[in-house]
């Protein structure tokens, strides 16, 4: 029992260390809470923040095809302070992440190759054999996101860019767009019914969106160099989560796409990879990197130029914790073409935003894009 102890308490070491090198500068624009500060039995990952620690429970959840409540007691599910219980599946989990460590250095100097996804692939028990099902049926589509370098023959990424930037209105139209604010329906992944939402955003990065939701309101800002999601505790640990690295990076990019006249300069080392298709659409493939080091992927519709889809990345303990956002339904604002759809899905869960209105050049309170209050959003877990 001892040693078991001690082993964890070296690899999480090992693992604070991983992160902060990963983190890069971006981990240090503030200071967030770690989630052994916020949680009570945390073991092994530690040194992380709280919305990276709920990526990786996220991660764990897809790799494993498992519900939190799966490797949690049956009560969690009303209760977050029973996710600090142990079962034998968690336990099994911790003693996983131990040894897919240990194989990345023992076999890969450390380099983060091997998953729990590696093995597991969506359910809990891999399979030993290969699958013939699998082997004789059509193949998955191909999912961008991966990395790459740029492609031979491809033009540069530039080139894509400005396409693009023409196609929504061209940089003149586009730097006239100083701000909006919009209303609509937001839908979760297992709501049964819409709620509505606001958003207030401006070119400075500035963006609060706010989702009246049955349970209370969710409130996503940016405040133009820091992030939160304040909410009802029945989605999340804590009243108001602060977003750290390379996911503050991710959504501050979503955030960008709606003032698309920077959007070179949001991401560096550009590259254009070979074009692919999603669903009917021939695509461009064009990818970035944020400030504190995440992949961001931007799919063009090779006919009309719009972005149809991002793909980003964000890196965490024990694999990539992946975001989709795909765009639709674009409509003229003020001469500038602006989706009124998109669907974000992430490894546990999935929503759709509508636009209804979209008023260009509003003046917004400033006060909008202050930190959330967390008081609004402590509602008991229904
Ligand atoms: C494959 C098993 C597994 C799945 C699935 C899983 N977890 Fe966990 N969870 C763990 C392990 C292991 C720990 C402890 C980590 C450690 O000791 O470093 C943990 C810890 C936690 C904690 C911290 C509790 C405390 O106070 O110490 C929370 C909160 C949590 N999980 C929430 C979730 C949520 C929400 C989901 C679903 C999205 C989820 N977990 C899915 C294995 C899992
Ligand atoms: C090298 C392959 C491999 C990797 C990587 C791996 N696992 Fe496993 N895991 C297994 C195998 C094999 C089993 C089943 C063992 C058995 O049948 O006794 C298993 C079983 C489990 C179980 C028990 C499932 C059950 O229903 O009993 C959990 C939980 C689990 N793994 C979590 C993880 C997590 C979390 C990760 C990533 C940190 C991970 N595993 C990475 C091979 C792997």
């Amino acid at each position: 029992m001892r040693r078991t102890i001690v082993g964890l308490g070296t690899a999480s070491i090992a693992w604070g260390l991983t992160v902060a090198v990963a983190g890069g500068q971006a981990a240090q624009r503030q200071q967030a809470p770690m989630a052994e500060d916020v949680f009570k039995n945390v073991q092994i990952l530690k040194g992380i923040p709280v919305d990276r620690f709920m990526g990786t429970m996220g991660f764990f959840s897809a790799s494993l095809g498992l519900n939190c409540t799966d490797c949690h007691v049956g009560e969690s599910g009303g209760d977050w302070a029973r996710y600090a219980d142990d079962i034998p599946l968690k336990r099994t989990a911790r003693r996983m992440m131990l040894m897919v460590n240990s194989i990345n250095q023992m076999n890969f100097g450390g380099r983060q190759v091997v998953t729990c996804n590696t093995c597991h692939r969506g359910t809990n028990r891999p399979n030993v054999m290969p699958s013939l099902a699998l082997l004789y049926s059509s193949p998955p589509p191909v999912e961008p996101g991966e990395l790459f370098r740029q492609a031979d023959g491809q033009p540069p990424a530039d080139r894509i860019l400005d396409r693009y930037l023409q196609a929504l209105g061209g940089p003149d139209r586009l730097s006239t767009l100083a701000s909006f604010v919009a209303s609509g329906t937001y839908m979760g992944y297992d709501d049964t019914e819409k709620s509505a939402l606001e958003i207030f955003a401006n070119a400075q990065g500035q963006r609060t969106t706010v989702v009246h939701g049955r349970a209370g309101d969710t409130t996503t800002t940016l405040d133009g160099r820091n992030g939160w999601i304040a909410g009802p505790l029945s989605e999340r640990p804590v009243p108001l989560l602060a977003l750290t690295g390379q996911e503050l990076d991710g959504v501050k990019l979503e955030a960008e796409v709606f003032f698309p006249a920077r959007i070179k300069q949001a991401l560096t080392n550009w590259r254009v990879g070979f074009p692919t298709s999603i669903d009917d659409h021939e695509v461009i493939v064009v990818q970035g990197t944020t400030a504190g080091g995440g992949t961001a992927t931007l799919c063009f519709d090779d006919k009309t130029s719009l972005l149809l889809r991002m793909v980003r990345f964000v890196e965490s303990p024990v694999g990539r914790i992946v975001t989709q956002v795909d765009y639709s339904d674009y409509r003229d604002v003020a001469g500038v073409k602006v989706p009124f759809h998109w669907t974000v899905t992430w490894l546990d869960g999935r929503s759709g935003y509508e636009l209804s209105t979209v008023q260009p050049n509003v003046r917004i309170d400033p006060a909008k894009f202050a930190t959330p209050p967390s008081s609004t959003s402590a509602n008991p877990r229904p």
